[in-house]
């Protein structure tokens, strides 16, 4: 079985106090995650080593940061190179979340030179897409996701594109509250792995773990991950809740 994850993606949310107490009470909680299954937690940069260090020794658990450069290193003031992470124990990345992509300008084109640099270190990008509520209202999103993964992704060989985690996330579901219904997601989680599948092959497409985010909630996880497509979640908001996100874990399936 592809691999399930449940993703915490703090934000620019908690201070490290806050944070240290958050992975403690979640790390308290009672919750297996057996070989297909994974937790991860995308924490603020300075952070990073004090979430690897709690969560070192926990099977399945990771601690990703929530961006990178595409630079190996330099001149680059205020950003993060592959290196750094890889210094502090960071071996998974989020990328072109629709945040970055909207306040950072983040194009296509330089998310791929960031996945590209992410997979030359043996970093695990948590690759994001999805669409506005516009695109959605025309009935545009798959043509929009399309062009995201091609531009992104599609130069990637058949041994890379397998390293690489989807995280589709509509961006009119992201901290509204709205979450896509259970057989919207199936939908759309079968129309990214038909393009994978197209572009390489159905075994290929198949062991790619396809994340769903969007006000994803203990209450509305176990339904959303029962989809055929859908392999686990990237959870803000509720991701800042213990028991919350414990839930979100135990949903996976
Ligand atoms: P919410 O779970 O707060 O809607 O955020 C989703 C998200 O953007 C995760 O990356």
């Amino acid at each position: 079985m592809r691999k399930q994850i449940a993703a915490a993606n703090w934000k620019m949310n908690l201070t490290l106090q806050q944070g240290e107490k958050l992975l403690d009470d979640i790390i308290a909680l009672p919750h297996q995650l057996s070989e297909h299954q994974q937790a991860v937690f995308a924490v603020p940069f300075p952070y990073l080593a004090m979430a690897q260090q709690k969560i070192a020794e926990k099977k399945n658990v990771f601690v990703a940061a929530q961006n990178c450069y595409n630079k190996k290193s330099g001149a680059y003031t205020g950003e993060t190179s592959v290196e750094m992470l890889l210094s502090v124990g960071v071996h998974h990345v989020v990328l072109g979340h629709s945040e970055r992509r909207e306040y950072f300008n983040e194009s296509n084109q330089f998310l791929g030179e960031k996945v590209d640099i992410c997979l030359a270190n043996n970093v695990t990008p948590i690759f994001c897409c999805g669409e506005a509520l516009s695109v959605r209202e025309a009935n545009g999103q798959n043509e929009f996701v399309a062009k995201q993964l091609e531009e992104s992704l599609f130069h990637l060989s058949t041994v890379q594109i397998q390293e690489v985690v989807i995280a589709y996330e509509p961006i009119w579901a992201i901290g509204t509250g709205k979450t896509a219904s259970s057989a919207q997601a199936q939908e759309i989680h079968a129309f990214i792995r038909s393009q994978f599948a197209a572009k390489y092959g159905d075994a290929v497409a198949n062991n790619i773990s396809i994340l769903y985010g969007g006000s994803v909630k203990a209450n509305n996880a176990k339904e959303l991950f029962s989809q055929p497509d859908v392999d686990g979640g990237l959870v803000g908001g509720a991701s800042l809740i213990a028991e919350e996100f414990n839930a979100i874990i135990n949903s996976l399936k």
